[in-house]
């Protein structure tokens, strides 16, 4: 049997986030508003606030790759209302929604480290509504029941999965990406069409995840270019933001598989922003995966790309080669650029595998690496 599970509601469309008010005060009348500086100062919350009803803070501190500390301080907010907040609602980017999930079931299940919440086996207590309002075109997380913190003792990024983290509301608006500067669109574009191809891969795919993935690709790889290249350009924008939902849902449901296995790891150890780490490996990965999946590619192919005609082989080999084009357009950088040496590269190579075969992503690739394989996987993508 396939089930697939969704937010609640899903709003969407250009300023949706004005006609939205009406779905959140049903969640309550005392809000925290979870975000970052950078919201902030673009007027976002802004454009929020000024259509919200009943009383709100606001946390601007979350960071980007959030960690156990952000969420603590978070946690340390909500016990110090007089009023108790009633729901959450994170406006911001994936580091903003994962930060409002972790919390709203920490605050009422009484767990305070990201070990414990990680290793429970279910939580007793409903948590606290979230409304997700995505301001990149990335993650999908509003509508996924993933949220992503980083554990700084153990520099481990836990990726943790259960229906209580899922969003009870999603509002998705393209304008609120608008403000997205060209390397932020790549990197988080890009992460959305890895969630798109790993889910369409996967081996937990059904029909109606791979319907979703295989759309989310075709708009993803039609539009990115012209996003990154034209900020302004709204249909453009409007298509991103829908993919990269299209692509939350069908991974949430289908799961990811061997890329981001691998790119968590780089995350935690080498603060490299997330779509980045999964761009710089996704190549790699799926040259090494291509003989378990040609068909699949080719099935990529002809969606996107229907004037091309070849065998599956030919159209697997050209899917590949049409994502490292859209990778040079973007710019995609390399370990160096973040700072990262050749020899700690190599010399975190162990605790990488470790990390990656914990997540336990990479048991969804249709080939499953040894460990030596993965370590020349990473190696290969030390360009
Ligand atoms: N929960 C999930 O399902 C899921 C899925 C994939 C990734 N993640 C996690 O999400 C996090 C990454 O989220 P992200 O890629 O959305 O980036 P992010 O939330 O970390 O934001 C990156 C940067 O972009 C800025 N930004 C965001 N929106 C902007 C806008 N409209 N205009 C200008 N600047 C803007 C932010 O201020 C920040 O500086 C990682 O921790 C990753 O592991 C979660
Ligand atoms: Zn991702």
């Amino acid at each position: 049997m396939k089930r697939l599970y969704l937010p609640q509601e899903i709003i969407y469309g250009q300023d949706a986030i004005k006609s939205a008010c009406d779905s959140i005060v049903g969640y309550g009348n005392s809000f925290l508003i979870i975000t970052d500086e950078t919201m902030l100062k673009l007027g976002l919350v802004d454009k929020l606030t000024q259509t919200l009803e009943g009383s709100w803070t606001i946390f601007s501190g979350v960071t980007s790759e959030p960690t156990d500390a952000i969420v603590n301080q978070v946690l340390t907010l909500m016990h110090g209302q007089e009023q108790p907040i009633e729901a959450l609602i994170a406006l911001g980017g994936g580091s903003c929604i994962d930060t409002a999930k972790a919390a709203s079931v920490m605050y009422r299940n009484g767990y305070s480290t990201i070990p414990a919440l990680a290793s429970a086996k279910e939580f007793k207590v409903s948590p606290l509504p979230v409304i997700a309002i995505p301001t990149t075109a990335g993650t999908g997380s509003e509508a996924t029941d993933v949220t992503v913190i980083t554990d700084t003792q153990q520099q481990i990024k836990y990726m943790m999965k259960d229906k209580n983290f899922l969003p009870k509301v999603a509002i998705i608006d393209p304008l609120m990406t608008q403000s997205s500067p060209p390397s932020i669109t790549a990197a988080t574009g890009l992460d959305a069409l890895c969630h798109a191809v790993e889910s369409y891969i996967s081996r937990k795919a059904h029909a109606l995840t791979q319907e979703l993935s295989l759309s989310a690709v075709k708009a993803i790889m039609h539009h990115i270019v012209t996003a990154y290249q034209d900020g302004d350009h709204l249909a453009a924008r409007e298509e991103m933001a829908l993919a990269a939902l299209k692509a939350g849902i069908a991974f949430s449901n289908a799961s990811v598989t061997l890329i981001h296995g691998m790119s968590r790891p780089i995350g935690a150890l080498f603060h490299i922003p997330h779509g980045f780490s999964n761009a710089i490996l996704m190549h790699e990965v799926l040259a090494y995966s291509k003989p378990a999946i040609i068909q699949q590619l080719a099935e990529l192919t002809q969606a996107v790309y229907p004037a091309f005609t070849g065998t599956d082989e030919e159209k697997a080999t050209y899917f590949l080669q049409q994502l490292e084009d859209i990778c040079q357009i973007l710019s995609i950088p390399t370990y160096s650029d973040f700072g990262v040496t050749k020899e700690q590269f190599t010399a975190s190579l162990d605790k990488m595998c470790e990390d990656a075969f914990a997540s336990g992503s990479p048991a969804n690739n249709p080939i499953v690496p040894t460990k030596d394989e993965m370590k020349a996987i990473y190696l290969r993508s030390w360009k």
